[in-house]
């Protein structure tokens, strides 16, 4: 049987920090390969078929880190955001920065409209980068956006269903993710894309994100294909 590859995965990765110091590195060199191997995936992702990775880069929680590690995420981002103008123009991606990007400093700002920009027309992968992303937040800024539009009479709030709401999430006209990977052993949310991923697979392994290859990738969609996926009904309902 085909293999069927998942429109949109969703990543978390984690485990930069851990592996690090296994290799008796500092943390920020773990963030340092990690980030080199975003760009790695996400070529990869697109050689498989899919069209849509969304991947969590920083969390609304990861300022409570302490300063020298927010500062060289923050360093890392900036100089990721350069990379990717040139990558994303070879690659023919198309890039989205999801989270509320107000938090961050002007340069880096200038730099994802910058890269929203001059992306947006192109026709390859889809790829979100979740910076200063919480899913909490996420929700409550689209339920300000939307109580404002109630209150200046855009609509009424009996018309708010969930593709009107849907239409106020940083993720607005991107499917919801098929496939959830979270590496490096944890298995929770962290607060990732909460209303997204109501009927998304869930995959999690052991292996830290720089260590996370397009062979773990396959074995992720692999598993991914021995799901029976279902959405409150019953699997093949003529059968029954
Ligand atoms: C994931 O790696 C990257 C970010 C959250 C920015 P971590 O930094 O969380 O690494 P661990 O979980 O401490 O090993
Ligand atoms: C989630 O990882 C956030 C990102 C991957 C950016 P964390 O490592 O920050 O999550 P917790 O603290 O273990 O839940
Ligand atoms: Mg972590």
């Amino acid at each position: 049987m085909d293999m069927v590859i998942p429109q949109h995965v969703a990543i978390i990765l984690d485990g930069n920090g851990r592996w690090a110091k296994s290799k008796g590195m500092p943390r920020n060199y773990g963030h340092a390969q990690g980030s080199k191997n975003v760009e790695k995936i996400c070529e990869d992702a697109y050689r498989m078929g899919i069209k849509y990775l969304t991947v969590y880069a920083f969390s609304t929680e990861n300022w409570n880190r302490p300063q020298d590690e927010v500062d060289a995420l923050m360093k890392l981002l900036r100089n990721y955001m350069k990379t990717c103008l040139k990558t994303a123009a070879k690659n023919d991606m198309k890039i989205r920065v999801i989270g509320d990007v107000t938090r961050l400093d002007e340069d880096i700002r200038g730099r994802i409209a910058e890269l929203e920009e001059s992306t947006k027309n192109n026709g390859g992968l889809n790829f979100q980068i979740a910076i200063n992303y919480g899913s909490r937040d996420e929700i409550l800024r689209a339920v300000r956006r939307l109580a404002r539009d109630c209150k200046e009479q855009k609509l009424k709030p009996d018309q708010i269903d969930e593709r009107i709401f849907e239409g106020y999430l940083d993720t607005h006209d991107i499917p919801d993710p098929d496939l959830l990977i979270r590496t490096s052993g944890e298995l929770r949310l962290s607060n990732y894309l909460l209303w997204q991923l109501a009927y998304t697979e869930f995959y999690f392994t052991d292996v830290h994100w720089p260590d996370f290859t397009k062979e773990e990738l396959m074995k992720a969609i692999e598993q991914y294909n021995a799901r029976d996926r279902r959405y409150g009904g019953v699997k093949e309902a003529e059968d029954v």
